[in-house]
């Protein structure tokens, strides 16, 4: 069986050696920046244990589609940092701060396009399919993202509408990934769909475990600025679920406070702190993790049908776990 350590070092090598053309090194450049800054790797790692759930030896073309789905991910940040106003990715500057947001627009168009390059090189019998999924998954991750902003203008988002923006935006990239390793590897299609939705629970928890950061990270850890979703008036996961908690006239009164502007960055900390204080007297924060290890349990019971062996069962078993307690 590929262990999962072979699996790291595999990603590890993957990014350390991956290339994008010299010129012109304006274009280029952020991509490469991109990439070098780090990030977790969450979508190649995924992949390639699906993969080995179900094959013991790395087939050609594999490496080239987990690199798609990590320059496609990138590609997805640049363009929300720009649409989020966010200074900080991964503990550096965003390009659009650090270059300009022309530089992202096009830097990130050339990146997607990067992503289909390799993504092409998926074994020929399986294009296809693979092709068709990416795809597919692309545009919903674009559908998510117009929610997501969408949200920012509209007084109370209801849980079923959130988790809906989520799936999208984030979640059917995970699943994405967990089916290409499983697709590649030769799985039946109910193997496959079970991979699918085992990445999609990731997916849900990741995203939750995500808007809980955002408000109660810490930001040397974490990567990015404290407090950007309560700044943007973004629709998280915790206000949503405060408004759920709060009788409806107090949830008109956070709603108010929620969706006021502010500037300086005295107004920005108070702003943030006064937020954070619903979010600890409604208790949505320890919510927020009960959330997360519910997704992460479903992420299981997706898989759990399949008739894995104890050890196969268990490498998806420690992925799932470890994106539960992550504070990054
Ligand atoms: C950030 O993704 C965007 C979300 C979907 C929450 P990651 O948390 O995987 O970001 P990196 O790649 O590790 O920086
Ligand atoms: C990002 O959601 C989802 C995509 C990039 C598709 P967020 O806006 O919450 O991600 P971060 O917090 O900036 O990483
Ligand atoms: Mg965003
Ligand atoms: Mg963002
Ligand atoms: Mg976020």
């Amino acid at each position: 069986m590929i262990t999962e350590a072979k699996i790291d070092s595999t990603v590890k090598n993957m990014f350390a050696g991956i290339e994008f053309p010299a010129e012109p090194a304006g274009l280029y450049d952020p991509l490469r920046y991109m990439i070098s800054i780090g990030g977790k790797r969450i979508r190649p790692k995924l992949c390639l244990t699906a993969y080995s759930i179900f094959n013991d030896r790395f087939c050609k073309g594999l490496s080239d589609v987990a690199e798609a789905l990590e320059v496609f991910h990138s590609f997805t940040l640049l363009h929300d940092d720009i649409m989020d106003r966010s200074p900080l990715r991964r503990g550096r500057e965003t390009v659009w701060k650090k270059w300009n947001e022309d530089t992202a627009i096009l830097s990130g168009d050339v990146m997607q396009i990067d992503a289909y390059k390799r993504i092409a090189k998926a074994p020929a019998d399986k294009l296809e399919a693979v092709l068709e999924l990416f795809s597919k998954t692309a545009a919903e991750v674009c559908e998510g993202q117009q929610y997501d902003m969408d949200f920012e203008s509209v007084d109370e988002v209801s849980m079923e509408d959130y988790c809906k923006m989520i799936g999208l935006k984030t979640a059917v990239l995970l699943a994405c990934s967990a089916k290409m390793g499983a697709l590649l590897a030769g799985a039946s299609p109910a193997e496959c769909n079970a991979l699918y939705n085992y990445g999609y629970e990731l997916g849900m928890a990741f995203q939750v475990a995500d808007d809980y950061l955002d408000a109660f990270g810490d930001e040397k850890v974490f990567g990015k600025p404290i407090g950007g979703d309560i700044l943007n008036c973004k629709k998280s996961w915790l206000t949503v679920r405060t408004c759920e908690k709060l009788g409806a006239e107090q949830a008109g009164q956070f709603l108010t406070e929620f969706g006021k502007d502010t500037s300086s960055p005295e107004e920005n900390a108070a702003k943030i702190a006064e937020i954070k204080a619903w979010y600890t007297r409604s208790g949505v924060d320890s919510d927020a993790r009960e959330e997360v290890a519910r997704y992460t349990s479903k992420a299981l019971d997706a898989v759990s049908g399949l008739g894995l062996s104890a050890p196969r069962f268990e490498v998806l078993k420690r992925f799932a776990g470890k994106l539960v307690g992550r504070a990054k």
